[in-house]
């Protein structure tokens, strides 16, 4: 198949951007702007639905696995060994863009039109599937990609049950109240050894792509990144009655950190650092905190080196709290090692979509959590201002139907792969 860039021609009649017009008002958030779809809400939720009525009117067969993974399969032959997938995830960010997982999933849907008007069916009995993870963002239960953390083992069924959200819900009592099991969450080597290939397609988040005047590129590793919890405990007050000398105040310090993680960064070439998320306890503002808790978010190519600034964001924490008279813990929430995907899936794929570039990304992915067990790629479809995690991400409808035109090239290269001598 040839890419053509701006004509998906579903024959569902569906584009990437009709898909996503679909669903512009489910989650909004008019409050922070943007979308907030935490895993299992009500909005995450109606994307599910809107997936499965999707992928049922393409006449696929859709099922839920143990983690919470939606599968949605064509499988020529009845086995579903060997498959070549795709897919993304539907949750979000706190008033995040429009496209940070959807587009993936959007773009699986049409590709798997494209393919579907190819009618494979007669080189390749390959099957196909579009995968859909759950908590992909961690942004409610605090792990990134926890559905395929799940699926490969990287996580323990007992530690993420017991994971909470920010109303103190464990991830247990969420999946029981919207009709999961908990006691089936955990290491599915079925689901995951079914899986010949992944490719994962998602928006830039990025200006790679702007830069170099192309619509869409091969992905070629994930920056090492991770995340950990500060808390900082003082002593709760009253802000008129407490004199300035008498006071233990934990947001005083948890200020300081944040200055420190920024200084502390730009010392080490190509790291990341930030605190995006800042809470203290109980909150008033006539209320000195009693405790703060602060999430720090670290990322480096060297995952030595992404360790060891965050043993010296620790050093600085407890320097912080102990000049205020409080005290600082740090604990891990998650860490993923940088990632290089397979450089041979990656060529074949630079094949396939002649022109386009190979670039790295610094945010974290389920195709990276894949890697370590299946061959896995992904490919960026064009943000033209670089800006994601935010409302202003943005894919043009011309570049997301070539991403979506790349998507049906690349998975019709891995599903007849070997018998069209490719
Ligand atoms: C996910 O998008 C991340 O990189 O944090
Ligand atoms: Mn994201
Ligand atoms: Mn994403």
């Amino acid at each position: 198949m040839t890419p053509s860039p701006g004509t998906a021609a579903s024959p569902t009649g569906d584009s990437v951007a009709g898909l996503l017009a679909e669903i512009a008002d489910i989650g909004r958030d008019p409050v922070r702007g943007g979308y907030s779809r935490p895993v299992l809400s009500t909005a995450e939720l109606d994307l599910r639905e809107w997936f499965i009525a999707h992928a049922g009117k393409r006449g696929l067969d859709v099922e839920t696995d143990r983690n919470g993974v939606i599968w949605a399969w064509h499988a020529p032959s009845g086995s579903r060994e060997d498959a070549v997938v795709t897919g993304s995830h539907l949750d979000s960010v706190p008033g995040g863009g429009a496209y940070d997982g959807p587009l993936g999933v959007a773009s699986a849907l049409v590709a798997f039109d494209l393919l579907a008007a190819r009618d494979l069916d007669g080189d390749t009995t390959r099957a196909r599937a579009i995968a859909v993870f759950p908590e992909e963002e961690g942004s409610r239960f605090g792990v990134a990609c926890l559905g395929s953390r799940l699926m490969t083992g990287a996580i323990t069924p007992e530690r993420a049950l017991a994971l909470k959200d920010p109303d103190g819900t464990t991830y247990a009592d969420a999946l029981r109240a919207t009709g999961g099991d908990p006691r089936h969450v955990g290491a599915d080597r079925a689901a995951l050894g079914r899986i010949g290939a992944f490719v994962e397609l998602h928006v830039e988040q990025g200006r790679g792509l702007v830069d170099l005047d192309r619509p869409v590129a091969v992905g070629s590793s994930i920056l090492g990144h991770g995340r950990w919890r500060v808390t900082v405990t003082g002593v709760g007050n009253h802000a008129g009655t407490t004199l300035m000398a008498d006071r233990r105040d934990p947001m005083v310090a948890a200020a300081q950190l944040v200055v420190a993680v920024q200084r502390l960064a730009r010392g080490v070439p190509d790291a990341r650092a930030t605190v995006g998320r800042l809470v203290p306890t109980p909150g008033g503002t006539n209320v000195i905190a009693s405790r703060v808790d602060l999430w720090l978010d670290v990322r480096h190519p060297d995952d030595a080196t992404t360790l060891g600034l965050v043993e010296q964001v620790r050093a600085a924490a407890e320097l912080a709290a102990a000049e205020q008279g409080c005290t600082a813990t740090m604990a891990e929430e998650s860490f993923s090692s940088t990632v290089d995907f397979d450089p041979a899936l990656r060529d074949e794929l630079r094949a396939v979509l002649p022109g386009a570039p190979v670039l790295a990304t610094g945010a974290g992915h389920d195709a990276g959590v894949l890697k370590d067990h299946v061959p896995a790629a992904m490919l960026f479809v064009r943000n033209p201002s670089g800006v994601s995690h935010a409302p202003d991400e943005h894919a043009e409808d011309a570049d997301a139907e070539a991403g979506a035109v790349a998507l049906a090239a690349a998975l019709e290269h891995l599903l007849t792969r070997g018998k069209r001598g490719l």
